[in-house]
């Protein structure tokens, strides 16, 4: 049984998740797990490589990959961490399925699929929140573009148009939950102002 808070970080390009999980990180100590998809543990995080190494791979591969190290993940991460009473943030989740494979990928055949997987999958360990960064297309490409020291892999590299679709297609997933899980985050703001946006949120959590 879940005893502790699961918690998605999730949006666009350059909205800072990466930078706001290691202040979470350096903030809460080992009273948090910090984790990643698709990844988060040794054979997923396989499956991830796989995925970045094959940009040919249909939105139905890449949704059943995801899928696949989403299970691993949970049962070998999340869980366990959950159960020693740590809270888990994790870096992205199924709502990057349904913007990439599922929106993205142009595959509403998948819709089914995906809600019947997912309560599957997450029926005892639903996210308790999911914390979306939001930032204007813009921004977020030029903060991309400014990150000379990250290793890009081939959805970063796209058209302002589509950054705008994702933002779209995560509002349609956000629609779709109860809208107490979520909680939307200005992340055009400084990193300093959206960090302590989001300690706000998991204090009052
Ligand atoms: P990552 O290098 O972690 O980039 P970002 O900083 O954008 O999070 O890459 C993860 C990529 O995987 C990201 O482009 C979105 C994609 N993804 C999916 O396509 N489906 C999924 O279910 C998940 C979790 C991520």
């Amino acid at each position: 049984m879940k005893k502790s808070l699961f918690i998605v970080l999730d949006g666009t390009d350059g909205a800072g998740k990466s930078t706001q999980i290691q202040k979470l990180k350096r903030y809460f100590g080992d009273k948090v797990v910090t984790t990643r998809e698709p990844g988060g543990c040794l054979e997923a995080e396989e499956i991830r490589q796989y995925i970045f190494d094959h940009p040919h791979l249909s939105a139905k591969e890449q949704f059943d990959l995801v899928w696949k190290a989403r299970k691993l993940h949970l049962e070998q991460t999340i869980k366990p961490a959950l159960n020693a009473g740590k809270m888990v943030i994790t870096d992205r989740f199924d709502s990057s399925t349904w913007v990439y494979q599922i929106c993205e990928g142009e595959s509403p055949e998948l819709i089914k699929a995906f809600w019947d997987i997912r309560k599957t999958v997450l029926s005892d360990t639903e996210p308790d929140c999911y914390i979306y960064l939001r930032v204007d297309s813009k921004i977020g490409m030029s903060r991309k573009t400014d990150q000379k020291d990250v290793n890009l892999n081939y959805f970063d590299t796209v058209k302002i148009e589509i950054l705008e679709k994702r933002r779209e297609s995560f509002k349609t997933f956000f629609d779709q939950l109860p809208s107490a899980k979520i909680k939307i985050v200005d992340a055009n703001k400084s990193e300093n102002e959206v960090f302590q946006e989001i300690l706000d949120i998991l204090t009052k959590l």
